[in-house]
Order: C-alpha cells, then structure tokens, then sequence
C-alpha cells in the first residue's frame, strides 16, 4: 500500500522536502498513495517550511508552501505503511515511539546513509538536500510500485 511519511527532526527543512517531491511524483505517475510529513521534535509545530527549503524546491517546481509542521506520534504506526527516516536520529527517537506489534516498516530513507540537516548551513545544503532526495525517491516508488 501506498502511505509514506517522512520524518526528520523539525519537520520544516529535509522531511517537507521528501514530501514535496513524493507529492510530485504521485502526481506525475497517477498514483492514489498518501503522502505525509513530520518532525520527532515539537519546536516548529504549525510552522510553513524554512523559507530557504522553500525557495529550493520552487525552482524545481515543487511547492512546498501548503505544508505546515507537525510531530510525529505513536499513532502514526497505524496511519502509514512505511516511514522514512532522514538520519539516525530520527530512526532511534521513532524506534523508541514505535507501537509493539503490527504497523508501519521503519527505514533509514538513505538505507546506507543519512540526508544531512541544512538547518545551520548554506544555500548550497538545501540544493545537496533535493539533489539526494530526489534521486532516492525514484528508487523507493519503484520499489514500492513493484510490491
Ligand atoms: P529539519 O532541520 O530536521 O530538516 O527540519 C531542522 C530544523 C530545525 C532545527 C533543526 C533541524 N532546529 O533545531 O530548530
């Protein structure tokens, strides 16, 4: 089934960027999957995405401004099929949430290796960000697709 979240650790740069492209890529290939965001800390809850973020992805034209951030819960589990975690972190504090039992599989979103976080760094992390993004996200649908 085709419900994604994706998480990161404040939910307005690198998760909201990883929804905004499988948004487009949903849109794009005609697929009725479910895509979401969120962040395991709290801090931004409510908040657009870092307008750096969104200024990125605009230029490859992916709009991010509809988005609003929000932390993610237990039940989360229930409500998606797979979530994808942006560093090790986030995997570790949504291990430790996880429900014992059925619900969502828990992947590192990179497999072998981590979205780095923009937050404190240059423009040039945003585009790095989108680059390794979108390029991942294309491996995950089709993997997905095929299941
Ligand atoms: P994100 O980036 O986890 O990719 O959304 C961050 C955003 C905010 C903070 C850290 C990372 N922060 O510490 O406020």
């Amino acid at each position: 089934m085709g419900r994604l979240l994706f998480v990161c650790l404040g939910n307005i740069c690198r998760s909201p960027a990883a929804d905004g492209v499988a948004r487009q890529m949903v849109a794009r290939e005609g697929l009725d999957w479910t895509i979401d965001s969120a962040g395991t800390g709290a801090w931004h809850a409510g908040e657009p995405p870092d307008p750096r973020m969104i200024e990125a992805a605009a230029a490859r034209g992916i709009d991010l401004t509809p988005l609003r951030a929000r932390q993610a819960v237990t039940e989360d589990f229930q409500r998606f099929d797979h979530i994808f975690a942006m560093d090790h972190r986030n995997y570790e504090d949504l291990a430790a949430i996880r429900p014992s039992g059925t619900g969502a599989d828990l992947h590192l979103f990179l497999e072998t290796a981590e979205v780095p976080d923009p937050y404190y760094g240059g423009d040039q992390g945003f585009e790095q960000v989108l680059d390794l993004i979108q390029d991942r996200m294309e491996i995950v649908f089709q993997t997905l697709k095929v299941r």
